[in-house]
């Protein structure tokens, strides 16, 4: 294994919706194209079930290159409104119209870590 990407349960208010993350290639494989072959699968997958939109915290000059923008063109509110436009979102074949606040799942909820 040189590498791992995660998508949990999460909700734009009831609404259900995928928190993507944490992303990670051991770093003596970065920079091959593994990160984003690994962005594409699960991007697609989420596609495939039906998923409507996946969420991400994360640096835009990275993930805008697989259609994440900020979530605020989407009227989706992130956690934590200091997150700002690290809070990105991409919507999916499904997505309809969802808006409001995104909830972690309990795991990820940023307001266990304070
Ligand atoms: C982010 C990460 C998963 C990318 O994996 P990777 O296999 O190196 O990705 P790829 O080879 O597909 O793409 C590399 C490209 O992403 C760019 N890149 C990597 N991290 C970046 C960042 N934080 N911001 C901007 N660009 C970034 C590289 O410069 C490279 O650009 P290029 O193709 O123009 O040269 C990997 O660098 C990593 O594990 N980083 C540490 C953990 C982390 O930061 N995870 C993301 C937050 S959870």
């Amino acid at each position: 294994m040189v590498g791992h990407v995660l998508a949990t349960r999460a909700r734009v208010d009831a609404e259900p919706a995928l928190a993507l993350g944490p992303v990670s290639v051991l770093p003596h494989r970065q920079r091959a194209g593994i990160g984003s072959a690994m962005m594409h699968a699960v991007l697609g997958a989420a596609d495939a079930l039906g998923e409507p939109l996946v969420a991400l915290l994360g640096d835009p000059d990275y993930y805008h290159r697989f259609g994440f923008v900020p979530a605020q063109q989407y009227d989706i509110d992130p956690p934590d409104v200091s997150w700002g436009k690290y809070f990105q979102v991409r919507a999916l074949t499904h997505y309809n119209g969802q808006r409001g606040r995104f909830h972690y799942p309990e795991p990820f909820d940023p307001k266990r870590f304070g």
